[in-house]
């Protein structure tokens, strides 16, 4: 039997669920409230018989796997082996043994034992012990977070790590200690208060340490392995997870002392960032959570241009966003100290989303009593509301400029408010024809962009890693869907952006099972494929080649999708051509409307491009 079959045999759905919400038995069923909406009245229906669950408010609903996956926001993996680990089954290796699997593996032991031993030393280590009393961090808090200390010294770690049979050599690779000149190898952390970095699974994958005393850097992070890519790793989310699906939001700052504090003031809802800005891969790993954000960064220049870099990702995937700002300079962590955890809500509760925090800046550099100064704040103003892409909030944020405008005169809002649709009209206006002057210079006569281009300028595509061919970077996706599926699950792959043939087979199988409705399994059934595609998923399940980064990952997805858009543009070109030829292109036929938007997506080889812009 699989590890799948024996763990429903071994869990209750109704007592796990129990465990994160009430139930009531009503019938044969159990109620309670839902978990994954708000609601007053319980429509949140769990099956003893049947081992489901169904929502019948949101309709959420599905087995013990989709449970744990929805709740934790995990991949059906991630849940089948937690689910494994609370029940004591016994989990196949995923795959064989390739090197890299062994170096996965020993990457973690090694930090597995590194985080007991500083967090060992950390009680007995009394200076260190103050530090972090000091900062005001509980014993309970240095407990759950694991927070350690590396001593002063070179050796401590590396010596510790030796005597259990682990060589310098060991170390360096997994980044905990470093070689010299002459050969021997040194610890990478010395003298710095010690975090241990989690993946989702609470495994210790790398450490931040702060320095202590004189030295730099002030924050030292481990360095990417093949077991932490930081831009796919968020601090604390092992421990938020929970409490973010179910208060639904979560907080995003950019410290660790932040995190832990905020924590540990009862908002365990906090994640960082590690040291680097946010990335798109941040932003999908939350998305599977929440849609509400709160950025916290810090109240100085930095941090509000970090926000300000950050929220509009957020914004793009549709996430309501919000700008927390400390006032007087604070980071979370030292308002927290300086009024309390009821302030600190309070200011969660003020938190306001770009274009307000845009206008408000902005208001700050005008005096709106002297009526030049307010009309020269309308106009600054003009630009932040022409970035707003929602109509009905372009519209709310019209009505609320003109009030300012008219200054508590109500008869003379609707004229301001005619005024301001003119000029943002006029603005839009400006913004397009010189995007169409620059888009003529730089790409001939391709087609123009529209309106909806100019809101936003793009946010450039990682830089693909050398995979060459559209074949190899097909395969190189689908072995992350096969090995690494939380690598590509928010990348919304679908089959046809494949090639025609077996990649587009082997994509759609991957797909269902990632799309973790109840009766996927965690392993394909190669059995049950013809021979040359079992050959192939084999192969490409098993192969270790290139280590599978969030970055490498993402080249390949790009190169793919990028032949994907130019097939489909040489299959739409000679369609278009004839209608256009035949004088019958309308602006809205769809495939003109298809041909416009692939063109914008990417850059596009001369072969497939048209001409002449349809006469219409
Ligand atoms: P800050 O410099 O704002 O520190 O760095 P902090 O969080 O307020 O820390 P304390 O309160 O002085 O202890 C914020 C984050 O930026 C990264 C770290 O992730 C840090 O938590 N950072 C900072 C580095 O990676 N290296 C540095 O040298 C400094
Ligand atoms: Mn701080």
């Amino acid at each position: 039997m699989d590890a799948k079959e024996e763990i429903r045999k071994r869990v209750d759905i109704v007592d796990y669920i129990s465990t994160y919400v009430r139930l009531a038995k009503r019938g044969k069923n159990f109620l309670g409230l839902c978990p994954f909406h708000a609601e007053k009245t319980p429509s949140f229906n769990v099956s003893r018989e049947q081992q489901w669950y169904k929502c019948f408010g949101c309709g959420e609903g599905g087995d013990i796997f989709k449970f744990v996956m929805k709740m934790d926001g995990l991949t059906f993996r991630e849940a089948l082996e937690r689910l494994a680990e609370r029940t004591g089954v016994q989990m196949e290796e995923r795959r064989a043994s390739g090197p890299t699997a062994d170096l996965k593996e020993r990457a973690r032991a090694m930090h597995a034992e590194a985080a007991r031993f500083y967090a060992e030393l950390l009680w007995k280590t009394p200076a260190a012990l103050d530090y972090a009393h000091n900062r005001g961090l509980t014993d309970e808090t240095l407990a759950r977070f694991g927070i350690g200390w590396a001593p002063d010294g070179w050796e401590a770690l590396t010596k510790h790590l030796g005597a259990i049979g682990w060589s310098g050599a060991d170390l360096a690779q997994a980044g905990l200690a470093k070689a010299s000149e002459r050969g021997t190898f040194y610890d990478a952390f010395r003298s710095r208060l010690m975090f241990p970095i989690f993946d989702v699974q609470s495994r210790v994958v790398a450490f931040g340490g702060r320095m202590v005393g004189d030295g730099e850097p002030k924050y030292l992070n481990s360095s990417e392995s093949p077991i932490f890519f930081k831009s796919g790793t968020l601090y604390a989310l092992n421990f938020a997870n929970k409490a973010i699906t179910q208060e639904n939001r979560v907080l995003v700052m950019e410290g660790f002392m932040d995190v832990v504090a905020t924590h540990q003031a009862g908002f365990p809802i906090a994640v960082a960032t590690l040291g680097t800005s946010l990335t798109e891969n941040h932003v999908a790993l939350l998305a599977r959570k929440t849609k509400n954000v709160i950025l916290a960064y810090d109240a100085d220049s930095a941090g509000v241009k970090a926000a300000l870099r950050g929220a509009p990702m957020f914004e793009d995937a549709e996430m309501d966003v919000r700008l927390l700002m400390l006032p007087g300079g604070h980071d979370p962590d030292s308002y927290l100290k300086a009024e309390g955890p009821q302030e600190f809500a309070a200011r969660l509760n003020e938190a306001v989303q770009l274009t307000d925090f845009n206008l408000a800046q902005l208001q700050l550099q005008f005096n709106l009593e002297d009526p030049n100064s307010l009309t020269e704040y309308v106009k600054a103003a003009l630009p932040v509301l022409a970035l707003v892409k929602s109509n009905v909030s372009r519209d709310r944020y019209i009505r609320r400029l003109a009030e300012v405008w008219a200054r508590g005169d109500m008869a003379r809002v609707a004229y301001r408010e005619e005024d301001i649709r003119r000029d943002l009209a006029a603005h839009h206006r400006r913004m397009l024809s010189e995007a169409r002057a620059k888009w003529r210079s730089t790409r001939g006569d391709a087609p123009s962009p529209s309106l909806a281009d100019l809101h936003r300028p793009k946010v450039e595509a990682p830089r693909p890693e050398p995979v060459s061919g559209v074949g190899l970077a097909e395969k190189e996706v689908l072995r992350a869907m096969l090995q690494e599926p939380e690598l590509v699950l928010y990348l919304q792959l679908t089959d046809e952006e494949f090639s025609e043939g077996p990649h587009r087979e082997i994509a759609a199988i991957a797909l269902k099972r990632l799309a973790g409705s109840g009766d996927a399994d965690a392993r394909l059934d190669v059995a049950a494929l013809p021979e040359a595609l079992a050959n192939l998923v084999t192969d490409l399940s098993l192969r270790e080649d290139q280590p599978l980064t969030a970055e490498h990952v993402q080249g390949a997805v790009e190169r793919m999708r990028m032949h994907a858009r130019q097939r489909r543009l040489s299959e739409l070109k000679p369609i278009i051509q004839q209608r256009l030829q035949a004088g019958d292109l309308q602006k809205d036929d769809p495939l003109w409307l298809e041909w416009q938007s692939l063109q914008r997506q990417g850059r596009v080889s001369d072969r497939s491009r048209i001409d002449q812009p349809p006469a219409h």
